[in-house]
């Protein structure tokens, strides 16, 4: 039984700031960000939005194109929770009115537990075919003010629904996994902005990644040229570009520079100018590769590379289904990104770092353009609206 991503779709806020603008306010080259790091541009959330507005902005069209009360599940991956003990997907499966013979739960373990979530549900639809499960990874980047990941903040949300017989992506049985106690990157329960210490990160996430392949190879027999295209966990798209190479390495693989980048750009267009979005950032860039790449997928294999500092990571595949490019979402995500409106940096500061949040009585002023919104808190209690 083939068992993956029946539909797809991902959201982003309604604002960016330009890394052009962060150059000239820190006054630092901006080919540092543009070539060293490979980024553009940060998608930046206004203080109504957040990761259950963007997680609903992400599953809203995909409910519209199916029963949505024949959803059994709902998993929620994050690392920017909204609250210490109720799932970010009840205040979702409320939002979107969802039936109540559904089971809902939050998963965290880093920029990682999107990628649970999705073997998870795999899992789930495999024991019992009649279960159909919307997976979330949704998140919101942020680091403090004149440190090293300033410059690679973002936000975004990607909805997934699995299903038996998907039409977009089988996700195959086998794997290869990696855990290792580390502090590379952490975000202590008192914080807003997450801790980091930035190149130690990415020495991680390299020897992560040699041994999860190590152990995918072991698990499944593949080999490097079993793979048609490669999706990473983009932090920043430079560092796909490292993991690249280094798979490539491990591999005993020569690449023409026409072959890399054929293997690895179109999966890294939305990163670039989205920004990091932790968990979901995996599938942003999956959703990048669908939309992007000019020729047609059908039956080739996809490898998927999840990293999530502290440190979890895995490796595993998908086949493409054929005829998967009739439910892609592509214009929706086109123009979301080309909606946004740019801030200045006095504006994202105040959006992003001057905003307490952590009141008991607020009403947000209308910034994000929906179609759902953070409303308020009152009494401690968080209050959605449609817009
Ligand atoms: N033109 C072109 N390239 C330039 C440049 C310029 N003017 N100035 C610097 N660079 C290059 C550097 O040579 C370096 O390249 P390299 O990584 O290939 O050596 C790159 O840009 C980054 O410069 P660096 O000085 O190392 O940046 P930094 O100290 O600001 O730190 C990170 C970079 C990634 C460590 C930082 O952004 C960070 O902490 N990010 C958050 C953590 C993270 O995302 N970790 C990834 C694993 S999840």
């Amino acid at each position: 039984m083939n068992v993956g991503i029946d539909l797809i779709h991902f959201s982003t806020s309604d604002y960016y700031l330009g890394l052009d603008v962060f150059a000239e306010e820190k006054n630092i080259d901006v080919d540092k960000f543009y070539i060293g790091i490979g980024q553009e541009k940060m998608s930046i959330a206004p203080p109504d939005e957040d990761v259950v507005s963007l997680a609903a902005k992400a599953a809203a069209p995909i409910l519209e194109q199916i029963d949505k009360d024949s959803i059994t599940a709902i998993l929620f991956a994050t690392e920017s929770g909204v609250d210490q003990s109720k799932s970010a997907g009840v205040f979702l499966h409320g939002l979107l009115n969802l039936s109540s013979r559904c089971r809902v739960v939050e998963f965290k373990h880093a920029c990682y537990s999107g990628a649970a979530a999705l073997q998870m549900a795999t899992m789930m639809v495999r024991a019992n075919p009649k279960e159909k499960v919307l997976v979330i990874a949704a998140d919101i980047a942020k680091y403090d003010v004149d440190t090293s990941g300033e410059a690679t903040q973002g936000c975004g949300a990607v909805a997934m629904l699995i299903t038996e017989s998907p039409r977009i992506i089988a996700i195959e049985p086998g794997s290869g996994y990696h855990t290792e106690d580390v502090m590379d990157f952490w975000r202590p329960n008192q914080r807003k902005t997450a801790l980091v210490d930035g190149k130690y990160s990415t020495k991680v996430y390299l020897h992560s990644l040699k041994q999860a392949w190590q152990h995918f190879t072991e698990e499944t027999g593949k080999t490097f040229s079993d793979i048609n295209h490669f999706c990473y966990h983009i932090p920043f798209t430079k560092m796909a570009e490292k993991a690249h190479q280094t798979l490539a390495k491990v591999a005993g693989v020569k690449l023409t520079d026409e072959e890399f980048q054929a293997q690895t750009l179109p999966s890294q267009v939305y990163n670039r100018i989205v920004g990091n979005s932790y968990s979901a950032s995996l599938f942003v860039g999956f959703c990048s590769l669908l939309d992007n790449l000019k020729e047609n997928l059908s039956e080739r294999r996809i490898s998927f590379f999840s990293y999530g500092s502290g440190c979890v990571a895995e490796f595993f595949t998908g086949l493409m289904q054929p005829g998967y490019e009739k439910v892609l979402m592509t214009t929706s995500h086109t123009r979301q990104i080309e909606q946004r409106e740019p801030l200045t940096y006095a504006q994202y500061l105040a959006f992003y770092h001057e905003v307490e949040d952590d009141v008991e009585n607020i009403e947000f002023e209308v910034n994000n353009k929906g179609p759902y919104r953070l409303a308020g808190i009152r009494d401690h209690k968080r209050y959605y609206q449609a817009v």
